[in-house]
């Protein structure tokens, strides 16, 4: 049931919850209900054009369609371009489109992503200014998730790209390893997490993506896919983190992790799931519970999507 809501941001439009609708309803909310002369609604992004959208979509399935690869590249874009977002200084996030910026994909925990964006270009000047970067970059995470098997996640169009004075200062992104143990591996992923308002099962749930894709030596420096399936999102990962035995893999390159077969990797921020008991929890539950895990991903991809953003609108992609 929708229903209307005040807040300190004017009046919204929301799913029915119990104790918002409660605190709205009761009391001194249905005062206000019943004798306030509503505002009108605050506007929804104007002008989304649906078609371009559309159309943004079916251009991001055919690349994946060419390069299954860029498929897992495309999440991993997406989700750099929302995870700068702070709560508490309130900037950052995937509202400005600002990762097309050098100066922003030259920060550590965007090495390689300067190739994906170059990928997209063509898509974009196709669009024009139908589809703003910030858009783009957002949708491509969604329709590569479902090209590869995930969830259909909802998306919001109407995001507004920023100049470059928006790209927020390096080292918000997480770190592979702080090469201090697991525990502070742990504590790392929390401090650049609840930063953006996510908790230890949203923590776990969003990490389930690396289900998909690999890490790239020219990139990270770090090597090799975590799953065997690397274009499926599944429970994959979380099976594999806590059924296989992981050892350090013995090489020149940066600490991580082999399975027996040392085919499959894992990184320290990745081992430190399962040597933290609140993440262990989770990673256990995702592990027997494909369909939590899945609902799981699907909010929290969306919140980390929106983290930041303002007046979008729904736009059914998936139709
Ligand atoms: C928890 C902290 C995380 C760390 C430390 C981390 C680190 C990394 C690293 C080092 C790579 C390899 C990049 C390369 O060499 O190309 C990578 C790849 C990837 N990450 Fe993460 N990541 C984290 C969380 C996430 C989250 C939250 C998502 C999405 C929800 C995600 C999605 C991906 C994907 C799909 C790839 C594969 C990209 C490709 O195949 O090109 N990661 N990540």
């Amino acid at each position: 049931m929708m229903f209307l809501v005040s807040s300190s941001m004017g009046l919204q439009i929301g799913q029915s919850t119990g104790p918002t609708r409660r605190a709205v309803i009761g009391g001194a909310g249905a005062a206000f209900v019943s004798n306030f002369a509503f505002p009108p609604l605050p506007a929804f992004a104007a002008d989304v054009d649906t078609a371009a959208i559309m159309k943004a979509k079916a251009g991001l399935q055919a690349l994946i369609d060419k390069d299954p690869d860029f498929g897992p590249t495309m999440v991993r874009l997406a989700w750099h371009s929302s995870g700068t977002y702070d709560k508490i200084a309130k900037n950052g996030g995937s509202q400005g489109g600002t990762i097309r910026f050098k100066e922003e994909l030259a920060h550590g925990g965007n090495a390689g992503l300067d190739k994906a964006v170059a990928r997209l270009e063509p898509l974009k000047a196709e669009l024009g200014d139908a589809v703003s970067y910030a858009d783009l970059f957002t949708l491509a995470g969604v329709v590569a998730i479902s090209q590869n098997g995930g969830p259909q996640i909802p998306w919001k169009a109407g995001r507004k790209d920023q100049d470059v004075a928006a790209v927020t200062p390096n080292g918000r992104l997480p770190d592979a390893d702080k090469n201090k143990g697991m525990k502070t591996n742990a504590d790392h992923l929390r401090s650049i997490f609840y930063r953006m308002g996510f908790d230890d099962r949203e923590i776990v749930a969003l990490s389930g993506a690396h289900a998909l894709g690999r890490c790239h030596p020219d990139a990270s420096g770090y090597d090799g896919p975590w799953s065997p399936t690397p274009t499926t999102l599944n429970n994959v990962y979380f099976s594999s983190l806590i059924y296989l035995p992981w050892t350090i893999r013995d090489w020149k390159g940066p600490e991580q992790y082999e399975d027996p077969s040392g085919k499959l990797m894992m990184l320290p921020s990745d081992i430190a799931l399962i040597h933290d008991k609140s993440f262990l929890k989770y990673v256990k539950m995702y592990a027997k519970q494909p369909d939590a895990f899945r609902a799981d991903f699907t909010a929290a991809f969306q919140k980390l999507e929106e983290n930041g953003t303002k007046n979008l609108k729904p736009v059914d992609i998936w139709a």
